[in-house]
């Protein structure tokens, strides 16, 4: 029933702070209908009132809302020219940067960036500031152990110099948590950072509505300096990128004008 549906994306926004209408619905009802179905729910509105009763429930919930999934250098080709190109220009006249990994889930992205500059920026400032909407994953990426198959695209001398491993679980080195901030933020309610250099928003954005990406973009300008960056997925380049202040530098890389 449809309004048994409207009333449940009522409820959950009150209690969760998440607004469902700003979420592709056609995909979100399905992943709702399946757990509704799979407890053997008849109505959306018992079945997430059963959620607010049951931390289990609720937790399977948001997971299953919100699409965790993640690695490390997601798409190499792009960390590459974010290496080669991006990061070069941006340093060009500072010596500190400030970065934003939005939607960071279990941290690979974060921990990603961290190695990098690691790596090839020595002599680098730089500070992380990793949001998710998520706390579960938030407390997940501060633990900092993965599975193997989410470092299969992470270049090799990386793995090996920022990893321990018991044979299945994969450490990553505990020293790069001191260049990195793990904090919920809602890009849908809260307020957005300031005065950032370039901001790390993959694949969450194809999940929201056309309305919900349109504020997205409009704050991310707000909270970037003057010739800041904004790195997004690969399946996530921003239509007429100018009517948000952004010009394409690269593919998935765009500057603030
Ligand atoms: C598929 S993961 C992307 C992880 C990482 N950025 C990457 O590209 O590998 C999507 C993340 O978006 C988060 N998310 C969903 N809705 C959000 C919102 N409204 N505000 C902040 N994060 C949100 C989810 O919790 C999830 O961790």
């Amino acid at each position: 029933m449809r309004d048994d549906y409207e009333l449940m994306k009522k409820k959950v926004h009150q209690s969760l702070k998440l607004n469902l209408s700003l979420y592709k619905e056609a995909q979100m009802k399905r992943r709702i209908t399946t757990l509704r179905d799979k407890h053997g729910f008849k109505s959306y509105v018992d079945y997430f009132t059963a959620c607010q009763k049951d931390a289990k429930f609720l937790e399977e919930f948001t997971e299953k809302l919100t699409i965790n999934v993640s690695e490390f250098y997601r798409n190499p080709n792009r960390w590459d020219v974010l290496r080669k190109k991006i990061i070069p220009e941006l340093t060009k006249n500072k010596r500190k940067i400030t970065i934003w990994s939005a939607a960071c889930s279990t941290g690979e992205e974060p921990y990603s960036l961290a190695m990098m500059l690691e790596e090839y920026f020595p002599n680098l400032n730089y500070q992380i500031q990793a949001t998710d909407f998520d706390q579960a994953v938030l407390n997940a990426a501060q633990q900092g152990n993965y599975q193997e198959r989410s470092l299969k695209e992470l270049p090799a001398a990386l793995k090996k110099k920022y990893f321990t491993s018991n044979g299945t679980i994969f450490q990553v080195d505990p020293a790069l948590r001191k260049y990195i901030r793990f904090e919920r933020h809602n890009l849908l309610e809260d307020r957005y950072p300031k005065d950032v250099d370039l901001i790390v928003c993959r694949n969450v954005l194809i999940y929201f509505t056309d309305e919900a990406k349109n504020n997205i973009f409009h704050h991310f300008n707000k909270s970037l300096v003057k010739d800041g960056y904004l790195f997004v997925g690969s399946t996530e380049q921003i239509f007429h990128a100018d009517q948000y202040g952004f010009y394409l530098e690269d593919s998935f890389f765009y500057r603030k004008q």
